[in-house]
């Protein structure tokens, strides 16, 4: 009886120490390889690859025997800061990848680690993890969906915004007449004339008022958004993949015009990225098929000043120093681009009046001399483009 009973002691202890190391085991494969990491990768997967051939930045296995942990932590936190610090391997490899930025990702140590755990795990989730990842892919393609419908919504609400501005006071307007005019001939229910009199001229004015502001915008297209020969999404390129708008509209600093990229720029990326989340390969083989026939991409331009008019991004994106978001609004966050402002002379005025120029330490507008004495004798408080010229007919017309 004994032995049997220290045998079958011996085979619990064996069979509980069994399950603990697996559990131990599991455990540890529970850090490396958390549906977490694999969610954060999604972010890094467009531009790189684990192992296999490089597409737009290095593949990344054995990057711990290239790297350290401090050095990777900061790099994708932000890349740009370590190549600006003269960090000798980061500006090597940033010639190397055809000066392409990595965009600066939002990520803790922990989650860093945990990333390049996934790597050295070649890029696998654990079974019991494969379940809950797919119900979190199904969530996050539902919050896509919601961000488009919450963005549709706000678009078609600016635009019926607008037309509403004219269209409901125009129709009361010519609904109040018609019944002032059919009293003053028909039903005489108001006696005093005078009345009729003074209610028809304000309606007239009004109609007149709304006819002129419509003829006026008449040339003008605000929320104008063609569809694209390409379905090129601001929102994937600017927005997820913070690209910089000037990798693509160099223009904008140096001259009149931002410019549209031409293929071989989005060959710079798409010669490696060959399929998009949304719309697969459709839209990427029309790079390639353009390049391929030699012909440019027939982009169809959104914003359109008339001929008399001269603008240049130059003069506002580096001398008046201004953002794009203040003319273009929140492209990083738009798929289709819509011209968002009217363009109209009152807009540009309307700025140029308001807008304080970043006058001291320009080197634009150093020919101000005596400006920049009143300035710093505290005569003046704060210089707008208007004080400089910017409201006179002939800087904005030939
Ligand atoms: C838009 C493309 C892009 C995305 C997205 C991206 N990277 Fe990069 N990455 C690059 C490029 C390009 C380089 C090469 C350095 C350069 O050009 O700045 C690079 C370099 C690196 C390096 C150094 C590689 C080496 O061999 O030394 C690491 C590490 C790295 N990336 C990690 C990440 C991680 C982690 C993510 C996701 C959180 C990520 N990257 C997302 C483009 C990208
Ligand atoms: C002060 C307002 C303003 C700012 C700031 C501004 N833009 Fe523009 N942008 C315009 C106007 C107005 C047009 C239309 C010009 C025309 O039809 O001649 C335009 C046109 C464009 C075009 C198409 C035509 C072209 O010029 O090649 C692009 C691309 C563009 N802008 C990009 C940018 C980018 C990128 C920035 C930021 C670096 C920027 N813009 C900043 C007002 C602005
Ligand atoms: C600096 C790198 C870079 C450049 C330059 C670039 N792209 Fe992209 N593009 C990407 C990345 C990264 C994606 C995202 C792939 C994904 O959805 O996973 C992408 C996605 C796309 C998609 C698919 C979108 C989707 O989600 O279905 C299209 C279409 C596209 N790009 C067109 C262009 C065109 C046209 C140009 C040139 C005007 C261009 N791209 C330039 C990096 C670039
Ligand atoms: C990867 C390249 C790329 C990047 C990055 C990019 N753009 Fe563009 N942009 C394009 C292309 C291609 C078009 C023409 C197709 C279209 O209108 O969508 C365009 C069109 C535009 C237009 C409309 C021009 C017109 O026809 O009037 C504006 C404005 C603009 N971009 C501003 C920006 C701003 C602001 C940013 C940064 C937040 C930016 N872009 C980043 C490629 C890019
Ligand atoms: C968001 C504000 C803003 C808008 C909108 C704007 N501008 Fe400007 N503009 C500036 C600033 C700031 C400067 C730089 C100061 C300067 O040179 O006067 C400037 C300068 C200029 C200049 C040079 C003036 C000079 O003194 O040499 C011209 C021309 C001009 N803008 C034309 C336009 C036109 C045309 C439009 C409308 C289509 C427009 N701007 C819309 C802010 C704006
Ligand atoms: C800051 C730039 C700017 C200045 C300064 C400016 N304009 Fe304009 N003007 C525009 C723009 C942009 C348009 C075209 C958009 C529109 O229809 O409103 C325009 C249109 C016009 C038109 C055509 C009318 C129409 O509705 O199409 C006339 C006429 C005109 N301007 C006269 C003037 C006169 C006169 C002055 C001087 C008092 C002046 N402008 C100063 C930017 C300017």
């Amino acid at each position: 009886m004994i032995p049997f009973l220290s045998i079958t002691k011996k085979l619990k202890s064996l069979i509980i120490s069994t399950f603990l190391v697996i559990i131990m085991i599991s455990g540890l494969q529970l850090k490396a390889q958390t549906p977490e990491a694999e969610k954060n990768f999604q972010a890094c997967k467009v531009c790189h690859n684990i192992s296999g051939p490089k597409l737009i930045g290095p593949s990344l296995s054995g990057i711990l025997e290239r790297r350290d942990k401090a050095w990777i932590y900061k790099f994708v936190r932000n890349s740009n800061e370590v190549i600006q610090s003269g960090d000798a391997y980061a500006m090597k490899l940033f010639e190397e990848n055809n000066k392409i930025p990595m965009p600066p990702h939002n990520l803790t140590d922990a989650q860093i680690d945990d990333i390049i755990a996934y790597i050295n795990n070649g890029g696998k989730v654990a079974a019991e993890y494969a379940n809950a990842a797919a119900t979190e892919k199904v969530s996050a393609e539902d919050q896509m969906a919601a961000e488009q419908t919450a963005q549709d919504q706000k678009l078609a609400d600016m635009k019926r915004d607008a037309n509403r501005n004219f269209g409901t006071p125009f129709y009361i307007t010519i609904a109040i007449l018609l019944l002032v005019l059919v009293d003053l001939f028909v039903t005489k229910i108001i006696k005093a004339k005078f009345v009729h009199t003074v209610i028809i001229l304000i309606s007239l004015f009004i109609i007149g008022e709304i006819t002129y502001k419509e003829a006026a915008a008449l040339g003008r297209q605000q929320f104008y958004q063609p569809d694209q020969p390409i379905w090129f999404s601001h929102k994937v390129h600017a927005g997820q993949n913070q690209i910089n708008c000037l990798y693509c509209h160099s223009g904008a600093e140096e001259s009149r015009y931002a410019g549209i990229p031409a293929n071989n720029v989005c060959l710079n990326c798409h010669s490696q990225v060959r399929q998009g989340k949304i719309t697969g390969t459709v839209e990427i083989d029309k790079i390639y098929k353009a390049v391929e026939t030699g012909k440019p991409v027939e982009w169809i331009k959104v914003h359109n000043l008339p001929d008399h008019v001269f603008f240049s991004h130059a003069q506002h994106v580096k001398a008046g120093k201004l953002d794009c978001v203040q003319c273009h609004g929140d492209l990083k966050n738009v798929d289709v681009v819509m011209q968002v402002e009217n363009l109209s002379m009152g807009w540009c005025i309307e700025c140029h009046r308001k807008t304080e120029v970043q006058f001291a330490d320009n080197k634009y507008f150093e020919a101000y001399k005596d400006l920049h004495e009143k300035v710093k004798n505290g005569e003046v408080k704060k210089v707008t483009s208007e004080m400089i010229g910017g409201t006179d007919c002939m800087k904005c017309h030939y």
